[in-house]
Order: C-alpha cells, then structure tokens, then sequence
C-alpha cells in the first residue's frame, strides 16, 4: 500500500492531485479545514482507502497529533508499506497590498500557514516515518514567486521563498540518513482556482498585477487542477524525483 499524505486536498489543485491519485493501492490521507464528499465518494467507487483529517493549519499546535494519528493509521495497516508520500499544498494568497496596509494579524496567520505549518508537518513526517525503510518522498507545492518579488505580494513570495529554502536545508540533512526522505518543491503554474478568483477579486488599485490575471482568465489561459494534478502526479513518482530541487512544473510537461 502507498499511503500519500496531502493538505488542502478538498478544493483546487489539491483536489486536482487528489483525484489523479485514486487508485486500490493507495491510501489517501487529507488535510483540510472541510473535507470534499464528492472525492470520498469517488474514492470508496474505486476502492481507494482514503480519510479525512479536519485541521486549521493556522493552529500550528494541532499539526503534531494530526500528523500522529495518521502514522497511526499507516502502522494499524495491515498492508505492507511500499511508500510514503507527502504533498505540502495546502497555502493562501490573502494578504495582498503594499505592506504598510496590511494588518499585523493577517502577516502572523499567512506564514503560519504558508511557511510554519509545511515546515512542523515535515518535520513530524520524517520523524515519523524514521523507521520505514521504504520509499518516502515529500513535494512542496509553491510559486515562481518564490524566485521573482511581486508588488503586493511580500508575505506570499515570502512564505514560498521560505519554502524553498526549507526544502534544500532538509534535504541535505536527509543525505546521510539510513533510510532518507526526498524533497523537492514545485511551481506548479496558474491554475483556475479559489486563489485566482481571490486575486482576480482584489479592489481596483490594490494590486498593479491585477490586470494580467484577469486576462489570463479571460483568454483561457489558467491552467485546469485536474492537468496540473496529473502533472504533479507524475512528478512525484517519476525516478526523476531528484532530492533538495526546486523545479517549475512548466520545464517539466
Ligand atoms: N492557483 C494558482 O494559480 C497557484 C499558482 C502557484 C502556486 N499555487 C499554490 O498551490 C497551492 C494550492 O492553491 P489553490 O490555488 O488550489 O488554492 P485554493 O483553491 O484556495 O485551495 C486551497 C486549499 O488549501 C486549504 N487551506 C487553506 N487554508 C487552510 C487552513 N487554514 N488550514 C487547512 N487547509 C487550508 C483549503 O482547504 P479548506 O478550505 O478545506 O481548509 C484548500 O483545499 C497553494 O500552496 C498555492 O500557493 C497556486
């Protein structure tokens, strides 16, 4: 059994990868605020094993027992472990605007879910997981704003910058381990999300990238989850999967 563990899987890209991902063999293990019935019941058509952990990411303190339970759930399988996986998607956009306009409580919950929470899930993960001499792999989804400053977006290109980083620095711990966990991290490209709709949304003089968004919407150019989730698919299991790189989906496919 190949257990994949995977936040945000209830909407949008997640929901996209969640569904390339529905096979027998696999065991599916969300990480959302809601769960996605229509998913579960798609899962349960195909005989995929797949459960639900309700988790507000911003509370940071309720990701260890999360991420307890569902190594629990992986040790009580009376399968064999041939991997684990992991997909960091879950991730916010909001706050957009110049820093100065933005609240202090909104930077706070952002990097807390942006940064903080992939950081403590995979280091929960790769404790966790120490004793399975199998294949582990973890993707972390971010942005190419990781690598380009946006006018609006410091605390996004921030948190995924961050991101990035995080990856290579573990990954490098992860070489001389006795059974080592890959990471890579990913630009997945502009996919016709909640998170679009979010930016297309953003009040006039707000955003001075504003426009660009809303054409590429407009002349069908936004990238549909359910492309993208095979892509990332594919990605996470290709022998490619080379450890501590951070790639664009978009050099890939
Ligand atoms: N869309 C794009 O063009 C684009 C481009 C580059 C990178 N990305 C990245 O792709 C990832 C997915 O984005 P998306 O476009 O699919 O966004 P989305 O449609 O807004 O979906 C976000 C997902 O994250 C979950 N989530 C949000 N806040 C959460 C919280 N506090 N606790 C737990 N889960 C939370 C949501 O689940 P619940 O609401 O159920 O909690 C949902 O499943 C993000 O990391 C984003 O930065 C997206």
């Amino acid at each position: 059994m190949i257990h994949i563990i995977i936040t945000g899987h209830s909407k949008g890209l997640g929901a996209g990868i969640t569904l390339e991902m529905l096979h027998e063999n696999h065991h599916i293990h969300g990480v959302s605020r809601t769960d996605n019935i229509d998913i579960q019941k798609l899962a349960a058509a195909k005989g995929c094993a797949m459960d639900f952990y309700p988790c507000d990411l911003s509370h940071t303190d309720e990701i260890t027992p999360v991420m307890q339970q569902i190594f629990l759930r992986i040790k009580e399988s009376k399968e064999e472990v041939e991997g684990i996986y992991l997909i960091n998607n879950a991730g916010i956009i909001h706050p957009i605007g110049t820093i100065a306009s933005i609240d202090p409580a909104e930077i706070d919950q952002h990097i807390r879910i942006n940064l903080l929470a992939p950081m403590i899930i995979i280091r929960e993960f790769i404790s966790l997981s120490a004793g399975y001499n199998t294949e582990k792999r973890i993707l972390n989804i971010s942005s190419g704003a990781a690598q380009n400053p946006y006018h609006g977006w410091s605390n996004y290109s921030t948190g995924k910058a961050g991101l990035d980083m995080f990856t290579r620095c573990v990954a490098l711990e992860q070489e001389d381990e006795a059974f080592p966990v890959k990471l890579m991290a990913v630009a997945p490209g502009i996919i016709d999300t909640d998170m679009q709709t979010t930016i297309r949304s953003v009040p006039d003089g707000q955003f001075v990238h504003k426009d660009f968004f809303v054409e590429l919407k407009e002349t069908g150019k936004l990238v549909p989850p359910s492309v993208a989730g095979k892509h990332l698919k594919d990605l996470l299991f290709s022998p490619g999967f080379k450890n501590g790189t951070i790639t664009d989906i978009r050099d890939q496919y």
